[in-house]
């Protein structure tokens, strides 16, 4: 049991890892599969600001959407019991946020490569931190200077690129510890 009370595994799953390496997608597949509650931190934010996460950007700023993260974050910190957990690209890199994930749950990491990002995402506009830049130096930069963040954060990392969701969500039930037995039908 740790320290808030989550046996083995029955503990929560929190997904992260880069834009578009498929966390809210596999989220909801692992929550569908295990009959567990979905919880998407985005969509946390977006519902305690009143707004999406693009106009927060853009009429309040970065530094303001990463405090509410950070507030969404310190919510999660009491979170019981089975739940998945899908969080924003940005949310390991404060080490508070860090500490809260590892605590109240098993980490996943959902790896990709930069190329992947910017094939998946070619026509997406809801990434404020992708629009008005050369998209594929900046997914790059980004993700190499994010990359040991995550891998330092979680306790497994799984590779997304050409894989199905379900195949990704298969390799992460088959990879923590305690809960494959559970979802043998
Ligand atoms: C961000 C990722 C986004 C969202 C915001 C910032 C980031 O979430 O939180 O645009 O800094 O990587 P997704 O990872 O779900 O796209």
């Amino acid at each position: 049991m740790d320290r808030n009370g989550n046996e083995g595994a029955d503990r929560p799953v929190i997904l992260i890892g880069f834009m578009g390496a498929g966390k809210s997608t596999v989220g909801r597949w692992l929550s569908r599969r295990l009959s567990w509650r979905f919880l998407d931190t985005d969509a946390m934010i977006e519902a305690r600001a009143g707004m999406t996460v693009s106009r927060i950007f853009e009429t309040r700023g970065e530094d303001a959407f990463r405090e509410t993260e950070s507030a969404v974050i310190g919510e999660l910190a009491r979170l019981r019991g089975p739940a998945i957990v899908s969080t924003g690209g940005g949310v390991p890199l404060r080490e508070d946020n860090r500490r809260v994930l590892r605590n109240i749950g098993y980490v996943v990491y959902l790896r990709v490569r930069p190329e992947t990002v910017c094939r998946r995402l070619a026509r997406d506009r809801s990434r404020p931190l992708l629009q008005g830049c050369d998209r594929n130096e900046k997914v790059t930069a980004l993700l190499s200077a994010r990359d040991p963040v995550y891998t330092e954060t979680a306790h497994l990392t799984v590779d997304t690129d050409r894989k199905r969701p379900e195949q990704i969500g298969e390799e992460i039930l088959s990879g923590i510890p305690g809960l494959s037995r559970q979802t043998e039908n």
